[in-house]
Parts: structure tokens; C-alpha cells; sequence
């Protein structure tokens, strides 16, 4: 069964996947990714979510080039491709530079979705995988976004948008963009379910994509409070479906954009049948007031010294 689309609401952006392969994962090697998104092109995936952070740029970048040569596609135009800006380049005359390096990584002339990846900069010279709080700086949300819009009108990306930004940060952006964000990914699924930011977002015209919708359990923030709810595994039970499944068709049923993670092939084609059933008004209840925390803090970017002196300033109270 095809995967169903949503339109952005930026430039000339094709129509996005509602579900695609996240490819942000500890220590994975270029091989595992490779070949997981060539197992996840041939069974239908067709959107896939990267990050200069991540380093599987070029991974992805192979399997789009060897999915084109053994036919599994006939053109990259059929990918949704999604790559994000790290902090170390958020600057306003840094972006271009970066996404530049991105598509030469993934040698590709352009990205459907580029995305601020964390709404805060990292001191110039800092390394950029030391997460360290005294190499965080306060972000220039007007510079940043403005390069962005930039990277838009250039045609180096159909459309733009952030990561990991509250309601309060989306505002200070939607203040002065002339190309509002067409996206907001967040962490999102029924344990964090983001009530607040949903609203927010579909006032605006922003659409949401869940990262971690099963709870990110492999990741050292993760939460077993997706795959191990009780109240999942119940509804998982009388209906015949897995948890992971049940959570996807959740997000689903929400209107969220979904990045799923898996590099085996069984558990990619498992969640990928999570369409043609549906989740009752009962079971939506249930799942609607199962208890809610923010697994993802991110406390490494609260100090005192820096741009965040506490997780609620960091997260505009969103926690
Ligand atoms: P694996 O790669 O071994 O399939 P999230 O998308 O919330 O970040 O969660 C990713 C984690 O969930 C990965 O560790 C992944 O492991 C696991 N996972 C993905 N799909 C399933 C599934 N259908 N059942 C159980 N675990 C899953």
C-alpha cells in the first residue's frame, strides 16, 4: 500500500510522506545505513530524514545512487530527502556553506526539507560533536532563518523548516519570516504527546513531524514508556497488532508526520502496515490520557553561563 502524502506549505516542495526511515542513530556504520535504505526503498519508503549531526549523509547519498542504478527508482525526484543544520553553523553566513556541504555529501543538487536542527549556536571554533554547555551561544533567529529563506530561493532546498522549537521560538521566527517554517519535528508520541505545540502549529499553518514515535527506547534519553505502555500493549493485544504499530497508527491518525527508526528489514515492513485500519474512538481515548514527560531534554544545553539557564527557558515551559 502507498504511503499517503501531505502538502507543505512552502515554495514548490513535493508532497511529503506521512511516514519515512530516521537515520539519526548511535554508532550505526555506513554499511547498516546503506543497505537500510535500500531494504526500505524496495519495500516502499520513499521519505528519509538525515542531519549533518548524524554523519549518514554520504551513507544515504550511496543507497540513493545505487537505488537508481539497480532500478529500484528511476530518479531521486521520487525521494523526499531531509537534512538539518548543526549548531556549530548557525549562523547567518554559515548556512549556505552547510547545506552546500550536505548535498555534496549526498551528492545531490537538492533537498526536499531543510530544518534548523536546535534552536541554539554553538560557539565559533567549538567541535561540533562536544555537547558541552560552555560551547553553546545564544542564537540570531532572524540571521539564521533569513539564510535559510535564502537556501529556499536559491532552489538548493523546496522547503524549510526547524526542529526541536517550542511554541514561544516558532512565534519569534513567524514574527519576521517572509517564508514561514513548513515544518516543526519534534520528539512526539503517545507518552509526549505536545497538545500545546500541535495547536499551536496547525494555527499557523506549520506542520508537525514526530521524531522518536516509539519512544526512541535504543537512544540513552530514550523511554520504554511507548513500547512497554500498558495501555499499548493492550489495545496492540485485542487488535492483533504490535505496539510499535498501534503508536505509528496513532501519530497517524494525529496528522503528524512520522520518522520511524529501524535498520531491520521485518520491523521496517512492520511499520509500514500501519494503513487500511484504524484505531477506535475508544482506543484514541485511551492512548489521549496516558501520562505525558518529555523524555528528550537536551540538559546538556542548560548552564548557567549560557543561553539557557533552565530546562523551562529552554523549553518555554513545554516539559
Ligand atoms: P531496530 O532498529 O532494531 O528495529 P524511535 O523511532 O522512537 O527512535 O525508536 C527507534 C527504536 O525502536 C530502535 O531501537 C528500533 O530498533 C526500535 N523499533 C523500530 N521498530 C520497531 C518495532 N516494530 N518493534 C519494536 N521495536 C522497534
Amino acid at each position: 500500500m502507498a504511503i499517503p502524502e501531505i502538502c507543505l506549505s512552502s515554495g514548490n516542495a513535493k508532497p511529503m510522506p506521512v511516514l519515512g526511515l530516521g537515520l539519526g542513530a548511535v554508532d550505526p556504520t555506513p554499511e547498516i545505513i546503506t543497505n537500510a535504505v535500500l531494504d526500505a526503498i524496495e519495500l516502499g519508503y520513499r521519505m528519509f530524514d538525515t542531519a549533518a549531526f548524524y554523519q549518514t549523509e554520504e551513507a544515504l547519498g550511496d543507497a540513493i545512487a545505487q537505488a537508481i542504478s539497480r532500478g529500484l527508482i528511476k530518479s531521486r525526484d521520487e525521494l523526499f530527502i531531509t537534512s538539518k543544520l548543526w549548531l556549530h553553523d548557525n549562523y547567518g553566513d554559515r548556512v549556505l556553506p552547510a547545506l552546500q556541504k550536505s548535498l555534496r555529501d549526498m551528492k545531490l543538487d537538492y533537498l526536499d526539507q531543510y530544518l534548523i536542527h536546535f534552536p541554539v549556536s554553538m560557539k565559533a571554533g567549538s567541535n561540533p560533536f562536544q555537547l558541552n554547555p560552555e560551547n553553546f551561544a545564544a542564537m540570531d533567529f532572524k540571521a539564521v532563518w533569513t539564510a535559510m529563506e535564502e537556501c529556499q530561493s536559491l532552489g538548493l532546498t523546496k522547503s524549510i523548516g526547524v526542529s526541536n522549537f517550542s511554541c514561544k521560538k516558532l512565534a519569534d521566527i513567524l514574527a519576521f519570516a517572509k517564508i514561514p517554517p513548513a515544518i516543526n519535528q519534534v520528539e512526539l508520541n503517545p507518552a509526549w504527546q505536545q497538545g500545546k505545540l500541535r495547536a499551536f502549529c496547525q494555527a499557523n499553518g506549520i506542520k508537525v513531524a514526530a521524531y522518536s514515535p516509539l519512544g526512541a527506547a535504543g537512544a540513552f534519553w530514550g523511554t520504554k514508556g511507548v513500547l512497554e505502555s500498558e495501555v499499548l500493549m493492550e489495545i496492540a493485544k485485542s487488535k492483533g497488532k504490535s505496539v510499535a504499530q498501534i503508536a505509528l497508527r496513532w501519530a497517524y491518525e494525529q496528522g503528524i508526520v512520522i520518522v520511524m527508526k529501524s535498520f531491520n528489514k521485518e520491523r521496517l515492513k512492520q511499520n509500514l502496515e500501519i494503513f487500511g485500519w484504524e484505531l477506535s474512538d475508544e482506543e484514541s481515548k485511551k492512548i489521549a490520557a496516558m501520562p505525558q514527560k518529555r523524555a528528550n531534554l537536551a540538559e546538556f544545553v542548560v548552564s548557567e553561563t549560557g543561553p539557557f539557564k533552565t530546562l523551562e527557558e529552554l523549553w518555554d515551559g513545554e516539559l
